[in-house]
This record gives C-alpha cells, structure tokens and sequence, in this order.
C-alpha cells in the first residue's frame, strides 16, 4: 500500500516536475528573446552614446600630400552663449588640417578677459601633431548678420568652414567636406541642405517657396547648403562685401535672418551651379534644434522672393547629389 501511493504520488511529482520542465523551456525562450531585445537594443544605444560622447574619428585618416598641405579656417558666428563657443572651440581645435580659428563677434561689450584666457588655453592646448591652431577675434561695432561675411584681411587659407557655435560635427565628417570642396573649389560645400520651389499657386504673391528639411527629405532635392556648416573659398567674403546689393544686406540685418540665404544666392549667381551636400553627423548643442528642421518658412519665403526681385532672375540650381565617405558604406 505503501509502495501503490509513493508510485502514485511519484506519478503526480513527475507530472508536475514535466509541465514545470515545459513551462521552464517556454519562459527560457521568452527569457532568451528578451535578452536579444535588450542586448540589441543596448548595442544600438552605445554605439550612438560612444559616437556621441566620442564624436571622434572611426575611420583612418586619409592620406594627404604634405604640399597641399594648406588647410582651412573656421569662422565662427556666435551671439552670448559662451558655454557653446567654449564646447566648439574645444572640439574643432583638435581636428587635423584646421589652421585658424576666426569668432565673429558682435556683441556690444568686448569678449571677457577670462573668456579669453580660456579659449587661447583650449586651442593651444587641443592642437595635435606639433601645429599650433590660430585663434582670432573679429570685434565688430554693428551688429549684423552680414558680419559673419566681412572680409577677413589676415586670413591664410583659401578654404572656409563656416559654422554656427550651436552644432558640432566629428572632425572625420569636417575633413571629408573639406575633401570634397578641395575638388570642387568654387561650390558651396555643407551640411545642411535646402531647397526652394515654384509654386503655381501664388497664393500670397510669391512666385517661390522655402522648404525646409522635410522637402529635402521627400524629394531627395536641394538648391542651398545653409552656411551655419559649410564650406566655401574666401573669395565670396569679398563679394559679400563688395558686390551685394546694399537692399539685401539691409534687410538681412533689419530682420536678422536669411543672410545664409544670401550667401547661397551670391555663389549660385557667381557659378552657375549647385551646391554640394555632404552626409556628415550632427549634433545639436544648442536649444534651436526645432527651427533647423522645420517651421519659420514663411519668413524664408519672403526672403527667397525678395532677393530674385533684387538679382532679377532665380539664380539657384537644383541637384540631388550627396557626397558620401565611401570608407563609411558597408554595403553597395
Ligand atoms: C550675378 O551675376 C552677373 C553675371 O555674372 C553679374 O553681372 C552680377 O553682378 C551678379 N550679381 C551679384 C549680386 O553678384
């Protein structure tokens, strides 16, 4: 009798001891699935936190023939947010080719002796490879927004990274771009497309409209790079400066806005041809994250008429070519 209940109670154990088994090995795959969910998930996440806290170079650097040598110089826009410049100023000076550095400043009081000591401190201090990075303020009584175009007397390189102090790029997206200009010297080289558009409309008059990133993005199409990250030849400072009409800098500084639209306006109508985008990672340090990708087009819009009645015809181009760092391209 004994031996009859302990087999029958064996019986009932086993059983209970194999749906236990099942549901262990149901709950083990769940549990597995989850572990690849998280694990991917966290690969996914540290790959972009390492590249974002890192924002440095994976990719060797190319080779370069020591006799064109020569690099570029950033001229850089800022208006009183002095954490940001210091966070640029930091960044840039340790990328490769940079030469100088230029702030355009235009604010009413002088930058802050402290200010100074620092960022003289950061760029002597970041520059690599036993070359010394220039650091040079260009203090300005007016504040205007054609200043970031003033000629640059002293200025050594051809080459020109024009950039906003609210966007930082890893030096391997700054020197591909720079790459690309050096084969195209006359364009307009950047990061930021945009594109503009007959509208058969002309709801409000305006033969044209601006579009934003989301045009880009759904027609794959633009006419301007935006010079808050672009590259451009110095000889377009002296147009600016020159050349511009007076009516378009005027409104550029009254209504402190399109003065990159300017730009792209100016080149275009000097070359006859596109600019060029370049795939290049962006970080936004600033708060003005919003207005780069959409919105405040109606402004723009007014713009872009405004100055082909002033130039007297549309001188921008369209194009769909992006540059890409083929280095960076896994499959094709
Ligand atoms: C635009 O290009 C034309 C023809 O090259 C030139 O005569 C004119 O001065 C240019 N306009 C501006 C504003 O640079």
């Amino acid at each position: 009798m004994m031996r009859g209940s302990s087999c029958w109670l064996n019986r009932r154990a086993e059983q209970r001891f194999r749906l236990l088994a099942i549901s262990t090995v149901k709950s083990a795959k769940i549990k597995l699935l989850l572990f690849c969910c998280v694990a991917l998930t966290l690969l996914a996440f540290f790959t972009s936190a390492s590249s974002f806290i890192l924002w440095n170079n994976h990719t060797p650097p190319l080779p370069h023939s020591s006799d064109s040598r020569k690099g570029y110089s950033i001229v850089m826009n800022t208006w009183k947010r002095y954490d940001l410049l210091k966070q640029s100023i930091k960044h840039y000076s340790s990328c490769p080719r940079l030469e100088s550095v230029h702030i355009v400043w235009s604010e009413p009081d002088p930058p802050s002796d402290a200010l100074l000591k620092f960022l003289h401190h950061v760029v002597k201090y970041k520059s690599k490879d036993g070359r010394q990075v220039k650091l040079r303020f260009d203090i300005n009584k007016e504040d205007s927004l054609n200043n970031r175009f003033k000629e640059i007397k002293d200025l050594e390189t051809d080459a020109v990274f024009s950039i906003d102090d609210d966007v930082i790029f890893p030096c391997s997206s700054v020197e591909f771009a720079f790459d690309v200009w050096q084969s195209a010297p006359d364009t307009m080289v950047g990061f930021v497309p945009r594109v503009h558009w007959e509208d058969p409309l002309k709801e409000d008059g305006n033969k044209f409209r601006y579009g934003g990133w989301w045009s880009v993005w759904w027609t794959g199409t633009y006419s301007m790079v935006l010079s808050k990250a672009a590259f451009f030849h110095k000889k377009y400072f002296i147009l600016y400066t020159n050349e511009m009409p007076s009516s378009i800098k005027e409104y550029t500084t009254k209504n402190r806005n399109c003065e990159d639209i300017a730009m792209s306006f100016l080149v275009a109508n000097a070359t006859g041809a596109p600019p060029i985008w370049v795939k290049g990672k962006i970080f936004e340090i600033g708060s003005t994250g919003i207005s780069s990708l959409g919105g405040h087009s109606d402004k723009r819009t007014e713009c872009v008429n405004r100055f082909v009645d002033v130039f007297g015809r549309m001188p921008l181009e369209y194009t769909s070519v992006k540059a890409v760092d083929s280095r960076n391209i896994w499959f094709w």
